[in-house]
């Protein structure tokens, strides 16, 4: 097992990338404080948990409020008397081209997919400090490496969480700490389902068509990559981010000049 007896708190874990770390986590020997706003699904995930033999608590938490930011890190070393890994993966956006978006839109995108982050890492650091040891990994994305159209607010809280993610790094390397981010592509989540579900049927073609590897991502495929983070299998990597999209931020975006696509 690569988590004997650590614990961890996922931020998220009710549904999509969060869920599926949870339960590789939990898999791994972790207990697993499951955040979420979402208590159905918290729960449901929990039960999943320990009906496989593992050990989970579902903290219900809005990310947004510093105050259950606060509590939910509480509530992780009251229940299980530590915190050896913080996963800070919530969140929520807005869509519109930057001249459209609503200001409270922005801010509660930045709020949640943020602000969050950097007071989750707060906490937790003062949690792990004392002990000298601990891991961060931040679910960030490919829209932090780059513009998406109509996904402004979201392209700067990515791109915001990638340098606090450097930056947390460097500032506790000699404190035992470690920070790395994944950055997904496309990955078929309830919440980009659900984005396409509105969408006429040819954008998620379209998408895959722009994949080298001509598919979604699934959520599993990005929990191998947490977990190899988390892990001691890891222990040399910090402030680094993990691209997992099927090659696309690989592709330069040029058509072939030869006029040879990715099916050849
Ligand atoms: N799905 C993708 O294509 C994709 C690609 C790149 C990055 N990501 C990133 O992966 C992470 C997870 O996304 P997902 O696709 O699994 O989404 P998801 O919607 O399936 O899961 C997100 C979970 O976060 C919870 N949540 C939302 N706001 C919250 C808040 N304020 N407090 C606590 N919990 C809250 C939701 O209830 C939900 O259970 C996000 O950071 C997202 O940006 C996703």
């Amino acid at each position: 097992m690569r988590l004997k007896d650590k614990v961890s708190l996922i931020t998220g874990a009710a549904s999509g990338i969060g869920a599926a770390t949870a339960r590789t986590f939990a898999r791994e020997g972790a207990a697993v404080v499951v955040v979420d706003l979402n208590d159905e699904g918290g729960h449901r995930m929990v039960d999943q948990i320990r009906d496989a033999g593992g050990s989970a608590e579902f903290v219900h938490a809005d990310i947004g409020q510093p105050r259950e930011v606060e509590a939910m890190v509480r509530a992780a070393v009251d229940r299980f008397g530590q915190l050896d890994i913080l996963h800070n993966n919530a969140i929520t956006t807005t869509a519109g081209h930057i001249g459209e978006i609503a200001l409270a839109g922005w801010q509660k995108t930045v709020d949640v997919g943020l602000t969050a982050y950097w007071y989750a890492t707060r906490c937790a650091l003062a949690e792990m400090m004392p002990r000298k040891r601990g891991v961060i990994v931040n679910t960030a994305s490919i829209s932090g490496l780059g513009g998406d159209y109509m996904l402004g607010a979201y392209n700067a809280i990515k791109a915001g969480v990638i340098n606090l993610t450097r930056t947390t790094a460097i500032e506790y390397a000699r404190k035992g700490i470690r920070c790395n981010a994944v950055c997904p592509g496309p990955i078929a989540t309830p919440a980009l389902l659900g984005a396409l579900n509105v969408q006429p049927g040819h954008i998620a073609d379209r998408i895959c068509q722009a994949i080298p590897m001509g598919r979604f991502g699934e959520p599993q495929e990005i929990a191998n990559l947490v977990l190899f983070l988390a892990s001691d299998e890891a222990s040399y990597i910090t402030g680094a981010c993990f691209v997992a999209d099927g090659g696309l931020t690989a592709h330069t975006g040029m058509p072939s000049l030869f006029g040879i696509g990715p099916e050849w």
